[in-house]
């Protein structure tokens, strides 16, 4: 298994984030990818020799979940920008989480809310496909935070990678603005759509 960076769904010509900042935060998305591989191969080579139970394999374990974790966040997240959708067209994810937030509006509140909370992360959306329960949670590191079994319907990255070159460090607020209106919503539909059938939601816009 060998993972890559899918470049046809690079976002471009959004409306308050620059192609600039999605170039470059594009580039440490394939820093992740990269590192993701190197490290299934090392970790790999590691067990091939008989040393995978030695405090250099476990500590690379350790890195391979905060990598592998930063690609499939950014895949998401990436996925999850296109300029021009109107949220017209998410339906039965409005339905979704007016049943646990009373509207779309309130939802989307505690979803902004949920990308200001203090230090590095991503805001995610999620839903669990076996109960349908949805929930909007704040991801550290990467890798810290996630709910097991749980689908991705929306991700916003709120490391100060993702907005710097746009805007000041205290203006992380105009960036998720930015972002909220750049949401690709035809993908958070088909997500969504996918957790009601009990499948994995897709990671790409298909
Ligand atoms: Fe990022």
């Amino acid at each position: 298994m060998t993972y890559s960076a899918r470049l046809e769904f690079k976002p471009s010509g959004l409306i308050g984030i620059s192609d600039k900042q999605i170039d470059e935060h594009w580039k440490l998305y394939e820093g992740y990818v990269t590192q993701t591989n190197n490290l299934m191969k090392q970790l790999a080579d590691l067990r091939e020799k008989g040393e995978g139970t030695t405090p250099l394999y476990l500590d690379r374990k350790r890195r391979f979940g905060f990598e592998m974790c930063g690609m499939l966040v950014h895949d998401y997240y990436f996925a999850n920008l296109k300029a021009g959708v109107s949220d017209a067209s998410a339906a039965e994810f409005k339905k979704l989480v007016s049943g646990k937030f009373g509207s779309f509006e309130k939802w989307k509140a505690d979803f902004i809310a949920t990308a200001t909370t203090r230090g590095v992360g991503h805001a995610i959306c999620y839903m669990d496909p076996i109960t349908g329960d949805v929930n909007n949670h704040f991801i550290e590191m990467h890798s810290e935070g996630h709910m097991p079994g749980f689908q991705i319907l929306l991700s916003c990255d709120v490391w100060e990678h993702a907005f710097l070159i746009d805007y000041a460090p205290t203006e992380r607020m105009k960036y998720i603005d930015a972002f909220m209106a750049n949401v690709n919503w035809d993908v958070v539909e088909e997500r969504t759509i996918a957790c009601f059938g009990k499948k994995a939601s897709p990671r790409f816009a298909l």
